[in-house]
């Protein structure tokens, strides 16, 4: 794995990360990595573009072959390969998810959450109930009764739409925790939806633990995977809604065509990386734990803010301290004084709080240490 010497030359190739704003703004925003997946991807599309015929595809079944063998290895759950259904997203699949239960009209997320778990809900009329999460040294969890509460508020059917491990706070929920989660909607009759797709880039050596991998086969829940980012290939989107019970299942597999299909890229490149990716993957995590440091001594020197990166993940949530008041208030919100100095990074307002932002650290350590510069200057510029 290596980081590309010349990001900017993304701007060529339609990117979504570095094409969207002006280019004297770095761009450290939307989660993708600047670099190229696992050389296996070339070679998918290098034999496909050989080949040269692009008709519709279908499923290989080696896909799901791959992702039972990833599962059983990597995240210690053994699967029956029909409880998988190929998804091209996994924010489509939540909203698929909820689309099959037209008689869930209430759903309960945690706040601050990756902004679809605010947004498909608000769009889809329903009524949310938001478990609020707050700062520990584990990173930022659920105030303690917040998700039991939460999950009683409903009146009618309900969903719970959980991000494991967390974006933006990087934080990967615990054995105990998830159990009692599970039980809590059980108890409630609340579907599980959990998004699991930061599931691979854990950077302290925490187990993952699949919501799917604890539950009883028979309790309705849908794990959400996916390995685009893990391995950079947003590009192709493929992901795969684990259901292990049926009913919920089949009501997820009938509404499928609302949706276009995976296409045979996609499937191929998702295959191909689980099966061969994981000597770059090892690089990978190097490497984000490099500049994930790199993140953790600029905030040392910044005690006006508070960093806090999790256990997984390549993202920092930037907040203010409590002794920040040196910092501008109201209009001058973290993310337009970053802004101001040159860095674009996510406005935390669809995460859930206006006043802090979201760092991508994917990036190649110039363009890091760069943005942070830029970024100390401007903070500089406001004592
Ligand atoms: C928590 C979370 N879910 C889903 C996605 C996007 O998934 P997809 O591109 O498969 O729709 C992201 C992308 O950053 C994410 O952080």
């Amino acid at each position: 794995m290596h980081w590309h010497p010349d990001p900017t030359s993304r701007r060529l190739h339609a990117s979504l990360k570095w094409d969207t704003y002006p280019e004297t703004e770095l761009p450290l925003w939307v989660a993708d990595l600047d670099c190229a997946p696992p050389p296996c991807v070339a070679s998918v599309i290098q034999r496909s573009l050989d080949h040269g015929v692009f008709g519709y595809g279908h499923e290989p079944r080696s896909f799901r072959d791959a992702w039972v063998a990833h599962l059983a290895t990597r995240h210690d759950w053994e699967i029956d390969p029909d409880w998988i259904v190929p998804v091209a997203g996994v924010v489509p699949a939540m909203r698929l998810a909820l689309l099959a239960h037209p008689d869930i009209r209430e759903v309960v997320v945690p706040n601050l959450a990756y902004p679809y778990f605010h947004a498909i809900p608000e769009q889809a009329g329903l009524i949310t109930h938001r478990v609020e999460l707050t700062q520990t040294p584990d990173g930022l969890l659920p105030v303690t009764g917040a998700l039991e509460s939460a999950l009683n508020q409903p009146r009618g059917p309900s969903a719970l739409l959980w991000c494991n491990p967390h974006n933006p706070g990087g934080a990967m929920y615990s054995h105990t925790w998830l159990t009692r989660a599970l039980e809590r909607a059980r108890d409630t009759q609340t579907l599980v939806i959990s998004d699991e797709i930061w599931a691979d880039l854990g950077l302290n050596g925490k187990p993952h633990v699949p919501i799917g991998q604890l539950a009883e086969p028979d309790q309705p829940t849908i794990t959400l995977m996916a390995a685009t980012k893990t391995f950079n290939v947003a590009g192709f989107p493929c992901a795969v809604a684990i259901i292990p019970e049926s009913d919920t299942r089949h009501r997820f597999e009938r509404i499928l065509h609302a949706m276009p299909h995976v296409t045979p890229l996609a499937y191929q490149i998702t295959e191909a990386v689980l099966r061969e990716g994981w000597s770059w993957h090892a690089a990978l995590i190097e490497a984000l734990i490099a500049n994930r440091d790199r993140v953790h001594s600029w905030a040392s020197e910044h005690p006006e803010l508070t960093v806090s990166t999790g256990d997984a993940s390549f993202l920092a949530w930037i907040e203010r301290s409590d002794s920040s008041q040196t910092l501008p208030t109201g209009q001058n919100r973290l993310a337009d004084v970053f802004v101001r100095g040159g860095v674009r990074l996510s406005d935390g307002r669809p995460f859930g709080d206006p006043e802090a932002c979201r760092l991508n650290f994917g990036c190649h350590p110039t363009t890091l240490h760069k943005a942070l510069d830029r970024m100390h200057q401007v903070l500089e510029t406001h004592h």
